[in-house]
């Protein structure tokens, strides 16, 4: 079996209500989806993946107010985060109710909620009346899928559907913020920047190096890595270290006489994290032994691209 790639909605939401998985679009990366209500097909989910079971899923909606179901309470400062930033790439921690399988939240008494800001997917989620629970699309571990063919390529063997929603807009996964305590804490970095969260909500913490916390078990440190050893610092002092074997993963500079990827010719964060993980992917699949890589401005999502460089980075 291969995985049919498509735009039809319709088909995704039988294979969906027949408790299948189905590989969608969002504006951040590619998901890899089932019913969030239903048990079995989210163990279904953790298999495909080969993810262990303790790292929970975050749940994805079709609107602010389907939250309500879900959850015991929306928060003042949710609240504000969603008419702010939903549809859009953040995450929302809440104490989930009874609704939700365990399964979902790895027996977690908080639910990570998000509206996805995809023509397709919103249009599914609101034909389907019914939440997804998605992981990024990609075996455990391995860097996220920007793209069709990158499902394709890692579980195409495994999935029936992926829907073709083009490459995504944003290119790094959500941000995730814990709104159950005071203040918000922010455990991944993503799409939406920390300065535009304090901007709403005024001040949060971050906190997103944890190796095995529970709190996040899937921040991980050696998480989003490609198979080929990833050393990052000053690419010219590397360069004198490191001489066969290299590619380079550069972000706006470019390297004449090496295989070089640049993240953005004009040196612009969002271009950058767009390209970032299809980077990873072509580096990683080219001959040689080594990339070097270089960190990026550290602000707005430049803070979500020097975390997964590290993490990517991480022995
Ligand atoms: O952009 C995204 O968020 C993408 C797209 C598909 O929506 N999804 C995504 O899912 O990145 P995933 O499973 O690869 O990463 C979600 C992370 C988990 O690894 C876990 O650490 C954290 O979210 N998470 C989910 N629910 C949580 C909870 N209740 N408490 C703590 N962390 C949670
Ligand atoms: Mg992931």
């Amino acid at each position: 079996m291969s995985a049919a790639i498509h735009t039809n909605i319709a088909q995704a939401c039988e294979l969906l209500k027949a408790g299948k998985l189905v590989a969608i679009p969002t504006e951040t990366v590619y998901g890899l989806a089932a019913n969030a209500l239903d048990a079995d097909a989210v163990i279904r989910i953790f298999e495909t993946k080969n993810r262990p079971s303790f790292d929970p899923l975050i749940v994805h909606v079709y609107s602010k107010n389907e939250v309500e179901k879900y959850v015991q309470e929306i928060s003042p400062s949710a609240r504000l985060l969603m008419d702010a930033f939903w549809p859009g790439p953040l995450t929302i921690l809440l104490q989930r109710n009874d609704l939700i399988p365990d399964v979902v939240t790895s027996g977690l008494p908080t639910v990570g909620v998000r509206m996805p800001d995809h023509r397709l997917t919103l249009e599914l989620l609101e034909q389907l009346k019914l939440p997804l629970a998605a992981p990024s699309a990609n075996p455990f571990g391995y860097i996220s899928p920007t793209r069709a063919s990158h499902v394709a390529d890692q579980l195409g063997e495994k999935i029936e559907l992926i829907i073709d929603g083009g490459e995504c807009r944003v290119g790094v996964e959500s941000t995730i913020i814990d709104c159950t305590v005071t203040p918000p804490k922010i455990l991944r970095l993503g799409g939406v920047s920390v300065e535009s969260i304090t901007s709403v909500i005024g001040e949060v913490e971050v906190q997103t190096n944890s190796s095995s916390s529970p709190q996040a078990p899937g921040m991980m440190l050696s998480h989003y890595a490609p198979r080929k050893k990833l050393i990052l610092g000053n690419i010219q002092e590397l360069l004198e270290q490191y001489t066969q074997n290299i590619s380079i993963l550069s972000f706006q500079e470019q390297y004449f006489g090496y295989r070089n990827y640049r993240l953005s010719e004009k040196g612009d964060l969002h271009e950058a994290a767009r390209n970032l993980f299809t980077a990873m992917r072509i580096l990683d699949s080219q001959p040689g032994d080594f990339i070097l890589a270089e960190t990026v401005p550290d602000t707005g999502i430049g803070l979500a691209i020097n975390d997964r460089l590290r993490r990517a980075s991480h022995p």
